[in-house]
């Protein structure tokens, strides 16, 4: 391990079936004015609403609601809810749902006590927060973002179909507490949660296909991605495996709480392509992510191909006998393919709603990064943003 680092995450987390009943006192820790945040009602009709009231109501809290959060949130719906937070004088901001809600509840709480423009600021300028900070926690009701442990939270302009990240460098933007149920997360459709579960791979990848030293996170990666093969496979064949959902659940959160990040750089361009196509379409975030990888990960294998043999090798069981680095590398890459049509992950961008004519807009909104094996002209994007149609 190569890299110097600190490590410090305070997010508390209650995991396992029946984790609510912690909420009550948990809450107790907090003043008396807290916002309850969530989606577009998908908690109302399974019960998690019913569920999380009751544990305000027995705390003794002075309640305001901020509904419909809608996927890949939006800079207007941010500004309604700062104003809504303000005005209440919000001492708690309480997520209930997914990534969404969780990263929404955050960019309100480093919004209250500012007095700039927050997009501006935390967005495109990417500047800390230098007010006080509005507790986050969470109630997590999808899987796959890590939101409930990290301090990232993801903003759509649609204006300008800029969806832009900001992983925030002060650890009190991190949820206080998450309570991690897996069985509020049996009613997800099909569809979000193999999105949530190439999400978790994805974040993983991200972190792994950088740097050439010995890494003790690059062995944890390896860990978390079989476990989470195996989980995968389970839960597509039924999706109420408890032991299934509940190992994805906690993969999930370990795969993006910056323990696999320490000592290492990091890549992140299936990130930054993925969210270029969700500016423009507003798909489902896994899907962006699945529908560009292959194509992202071919095109930079030359250039990081031991990692891609080890990856081969530890993560898809293919055996390297008698073979090169490159036969190696590409079984991985075939294995991993076979795995992602198994679960059904959207496998190009045309079927999120990406035509020839946006390849030019998608290669202005993404971010080159510099940490990973290659760094990518605007030509390359283009071309993978192609080879992605
Ligand atoms: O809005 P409701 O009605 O709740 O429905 C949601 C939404 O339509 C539904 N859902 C959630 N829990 C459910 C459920 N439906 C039935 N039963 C349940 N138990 O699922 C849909 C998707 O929810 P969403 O929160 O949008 O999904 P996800 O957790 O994937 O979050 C996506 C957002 O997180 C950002 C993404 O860019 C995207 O904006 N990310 C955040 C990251 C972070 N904080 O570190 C990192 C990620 O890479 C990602 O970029
Ligand atoms: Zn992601």
């Amino acid at each position: 391990m190569l890299g110097n680092f600190t490590y410090c995450n305070p997010t508390k987390l209650f995991f396992g079936k029946g984790a609510i009943s912690s909420l009550t006192s948990e809450l107790q820790k907090y003043g008396k004015n807290v916002v309850l945040i969530y989606g577009g009602g998908s908690i109302k009709k399974n019960g998690i609403y019913d569920e999380v009231v009751r544990c305000l109501d027995a705390a003794d809290k002075n309640v305001r609601e901020i509904a419909g959060v809608m996927p890949n949130p939006t800079r207007d719906k941010m500004n309604e809810g700062i104003a809504v937070a303000r005005e209440h004088k919000a001492d708690l901001l309480l997520a209930v749902g997914g990534g969404s809600v969780c990263d929404y509840a955050k960019a309100v709480a480093v919004s209250v006590n500012c007095d700039e423009d927050p997009w501006e600021k935390y967005y495109l300028r990417f500047e800390e927060p230098t007010c006080e900070i509005v507790p986050v926690g969470c109630v997590l009701t999808m899987v796959g973002t890590g939101s409930e442990m990290n301090a990232g939270s993801v903003i759509t302009d649609t204006a300008t179909k800029q969806k832009i990240g900001h992983v925030f460098a002060d650890e009190k933007v991190m949820p206080r507490f998450s309570v991690l149920d897996p069985t509020y997360t049996f009613t997800l459709p099909r569809y979000q949660m193999v999105a949530g579960i190439y999400d978790i791979f994805s974040h993983i990848c991200e972190q792994y296909f950088s740097g050439e030293d010995d890494n003790t996170s690059d062995y944890i990666s390896e860990g978390l991605m079989r476990s989470l093969l195996v989980s995968s496979r389970a839960a597509i064949k039924d999706m109420t495996d408890y032991e299934a959902r509940s190992n994805i659940m906690w993969t999930a959160t370990w795969a993006l709480n910056t323990l696999v990040a320490k000592g290492k750089t990091t890549d992140w361009m299936v990130h930054m392509l993925g969210q270029a196509v969700g500016g423009y379409t507003d798909a489902t975030h896994g899907m962006t992510l699945s529908a560009v990888s292959l194509a992202y990960y071919r095109h930079i294998l030359p250039y990081g191909l031991k990692k891609f043999a080890r990856f081969a090798v530890n993560v898809w069981g293919v055996d390297p006998a008698g073979k090169t680095d490159e036969q190696v590398a590409g079984e991985g890459l075939a294995a991993m393919e076979s795995w992602m049509r198994e679960l059904g992950l959207v496998m190009n961008i045309s079927e999120l709603g990406a035509t020839e004519d946006m390849l030019e807009g998608l290669a202005d909104c993404t971010r080159t990064q510099t940490g990973g094996y290659k760094i990518l002209s605007r030509e390359e994007i283009i071309e993978i943003f192609r080879e992605s149609l």
